[in-house]
C-alpha cells in the first residue's frame, strides 16, 4: 500500500503532510522549504535518490516497503543545552512505539541507530537551520520495514528489516509522527532527564566492551550506558570518562 497523504495528515498534531513518490532527500526538502512550511510539517517519500546519513554517508533508500520521513520542528534556542541528546529521545520514542506494536528485540545504539536482532534497521539524522527566532530542526528517520536486498557497496555493515511483521506503513507512520510530535512539544519543558532511564532499557551496549572512534583516535572501554545529559559513560579500569554526542562512532570491541 502506498503512503496516503490524507491519512497521515489526520494523525498530525500540527503541520502539513507532504508525500512524494520520489525525492532527493526528505531532510533536504524540509531544509530548503523550512521558511514557508508550518511547524511540525512531515515530508515522506516512497524512495530517495540522495538519502543521507551522518557525515556525508549514504542512506540506501530504494522503492520498497521502507519508511523515509522527516519532521520540521522549531526549537527555542533558549533551551540549547538540551539539544544534543534529542536524537536519543527520537530513537527512544521509535523503539517504544515499535515495541508497543509487538516488535521484539529492538535496541538502540548511541547516538542515532535503531537495531533489530542485533543489526541496523533504522537511523536518525538531525540537521539544523538558524532562523530569526531560534532554530529549525529537521529530524530525518529511515526505517527498514521491508527491503529484500541492499547494494552492498552502500550498506557496508550488517542490516535487518521488519518484513516479518508486515506493517501497514500508513498506520505505523501515523503512530510514529503523532508520538514524535507529542514528545517534541514537551521536550523543551521536561528536558532529557525525563527520558534517560527509559533509554537505558534499549541500550545495545550496556556493560559491553566498546570502542569509540573519534577523528583523532580510538578509545576502548566498557560502556556504562548514558548519564542525565545523554553522554556516553565509558569505564576504563577505575577511570570513568563521559562523551557528548558529536563526531563519534561507537562500535563493539
Ligand atoms: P555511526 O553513526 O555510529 O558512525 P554508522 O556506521 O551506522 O554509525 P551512519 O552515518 O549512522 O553510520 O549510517 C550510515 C551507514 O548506514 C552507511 O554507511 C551504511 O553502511 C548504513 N546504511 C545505509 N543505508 C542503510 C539502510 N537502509 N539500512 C541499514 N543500514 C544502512
Ligand atoms: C544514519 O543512520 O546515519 C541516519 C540515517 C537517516 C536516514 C533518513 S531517511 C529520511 C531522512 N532523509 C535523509 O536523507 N536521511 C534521513
Amino acid at each position: 500500500m502506498k503512503l496516503n497523504q490524507a491519512q497521515i495528515q489526520s494523525a498530525l498534531i500540527c503541520g502539513q503532510a507532504l508525500v512524494f513518490d520520489e525525492i532527493d532527500s526528505t531532510n533536504e526538502y524540509l531544509l530548503k522549504h523550512h521558511q514557508e512550511l508550518e511547524n511540525g510539517s512531515v515530508c515522506l517519500a516512497e524512495m530517495q535518490t540522495a538519502g543521507r546519513g551522518r557525515r556525508g554517508r549514504t542512506w540506501y533508500s530504494p522503492e520498497s516497503k521502507n519508511l523515509y520521513f522527516s519532521i520540521l520542528w522549531h526549537y527555542p534556542t533558549s533551551d540549547a543545552a538540551n539539544l544534543p541528546p534529542l536524537s536519543l529521545v527520537i530513537s527512544l520514542i521509535i523503539a517504544e512505539s515499535l515495541t508497543a506494536e509487538k516488535v521484539e528485540d529492538i535496541q538502540i545504539k548511541w547516538p542515532n541507530d535503531i537495531y533489530y536482532h542485533g543489526k541496523k534497521m533504522g537511523g536518525i539524522l538531525i540537521e539544523t537551520q538558524a532562523t530569526r527566532s531560534g532554530l529549525d530542526l529537521v529530524i530525518g528517520i529511515g526505517l527498514n520495514l521491508g527491503m529484500a536486498k541492499v547494494d552492498e557497496t552502500v550498506v557496508t555493515q550488517a542490516w535487518s528489516d521488519l518484513s516479518q511483521y508486515q506493517f501497514d506503513r500508513n498506520k505505523l507512520v501515523c503512530r510514529l509522527a503523532f508520538e514524535l510530535q507529542k514528545n517534541l512539544k514537551i521536550y523543551p519543558l521536561v528536558g532529557f532527564s525525563h527520558y534517560a532511564e527509559r533509554w537505558q532499557a534499549f541500550d545495545i551496549f550496556r556493560n559491553k566492551p566498546v570502542k569509540l572512534i573519534t577523528e583523532a583516535n580510538e578509545i576502548h572501554g566498557i560502556s556504562q550506558g548514558i548519564n542525565e545529559k545523554g553522554e556516553l559513560i565509558l569505564k576504563k579500569g577505575e577511570n570513568i570518562q563521559y562523551f557528548g554526542i558529536g563526531e563519534i562512532s561507537l562500535r563493539a570491541d
